[in-house]
């Protein structure tokens, strides 16, 4: 098996905020993420508003420094690069798009003439650059409409452009922040489509953030980020009559800590203590009810354990399982 292209290790972000009087906020971004993305795979991020995603994003485009953790990609731990290794690896190995991708265009442009600018800017002379911008063109499909200015292109194909710049340095991974944020949902489609087509074609590792859970149509697998963390991966799953549907699952991470979506605690009336049994067909995890609290339980279900933040019984064998349920009891579910 070939080494992930990306690999996240307990990846921290920490932001202090400076406020007035001298006091000092942090606000952590990242809170021990664990992420690998191989080479050519297409991941989708969703989460909620502040949960973490962006700043992803921009540790990964070696934007933003991580606070602690690792972040390696291609091999290379971007924590530990020089300034300078780190801005040539931002400029020849990473393509961003962002949600308003068509804010950094100039509108009385063409788009093959802004399409040509940042290659000129970055050294690229007459007669290459303009091969090149035909070339970025036709790769996201908008040499029709090379000549027409940007004020003239729909919402959907200034994003085509913004993508042809972002692949100007023919980079190995593309990042994308809410790509179709400002698109309605038809030509978000056609965006997803572009960016799928060139996956395939280019072979290019894309991590694209996205406010839409439908996007696990559009990519191999999305991951869910709540409070700096992974909380659930959406994976495709081949059905024997040959098609195939979406499965969310838990993601365990480092430690071995699994986290509960909150609408199966809501659903349950869960709150602060579960039961966990062990049956045949794996663990379940339930309401603590009435009788357990005397101290009964069940032999048929081999094991079985109310778990508290104090007091816990470990069955042999199981005891590194119930040490992180302890500990997320500890930390608190759901929040
Ligand atoms: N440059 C920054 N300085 C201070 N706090 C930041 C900065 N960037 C993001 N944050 C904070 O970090 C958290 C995560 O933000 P972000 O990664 O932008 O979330 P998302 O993209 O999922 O909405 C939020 O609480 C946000 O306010
Ligand atoms: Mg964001």
């Amino acid at each position: 098996m070939t080494e992930p292209l990306i690999i996240c290790e307990n990846l921290v972000k920490i932001y202090s905020l400076h406020q007035e009087g001298g006091a000092t906020v942090e606000v952590q971004a990242l809170q021990g993420l664990d992420l690998t993305v191989d080479d050519g795979e297409m991941l989708g991020i969703v989460g909620a508003s502040g949960s973490g995603k962006s700043t992803l994003l921009n540790v990964l485009g070696g934007l933003d420094r991580p606070t602690g953790g690792r972040a390696l990609v291609s091999k290379k731990d971007l924590g530990r690069m020089s300034e300078r290794a780190l801005d040539e690896y931002r400029r020849e190995q990473v393509g961003f798009v962002w949600q308003q991708g068509a804010r950094n265009l100039i509108p009385y442009l063409t788009a093959a003439e802004n399409i040509e600018l940042p290659l000129t800017l970055s050294g690229q002379v007459g007669r290459s650059a303009r091969a090149r911008a035909l070339e970025l063109l036709e790769l996201v499909d908008l040499r029709e409409r090379m000549g027409h200015r940007m004020e003239e292109l729909s919402g959907g194909e200034q994003q085509r452009v913004a993508i042809g710049i972002a692949l100007a340095n023919n980079p190995g991974l593309l990042l994308a922040d809410e790509p179709t944020g400002e698109l309605d949902t038809v030509t978000a489609q056609t965006v997803y489509d572009l960016l799928r087509d060139l996956n395939k074609r280019l072979g290019l590792t894309m991590v694209i953030v996205s406010h839409d859970p439908g996007i696990a149509r559009h990519v191999d697998r999305v991951v869910q980020v709540r409070d700096g963390k992974l909380a659930s991966e959406t994976v495709r799953v081949q059905r024997s009559d040959g098609g195939e549907h979406h499965v969310e699952l838990g993601v365990l991470d480092a430690a071995g800590r699994v986290q509960l979506p909150r609408e199966y605690l809501e659903q349950f009336d869960i709150k602060r203590r579960v039961l966990i049994e062990t049956t045949r067909e794996g663990i379940l995890i339930r309401k603590p009810d009435g009788s357990q609290h005397q101290g009964e339980h069940s032999s048929l279900s081999g094991g079985q354990v109310e778990v508290e933040e104090e007091a816990m019984q470990v069955p042999s064998g199981l005891s590194r399982f119930w040490e992180s349920v302890r500990s997320v009891m500890r930390k608190g579910i759901g929040r």
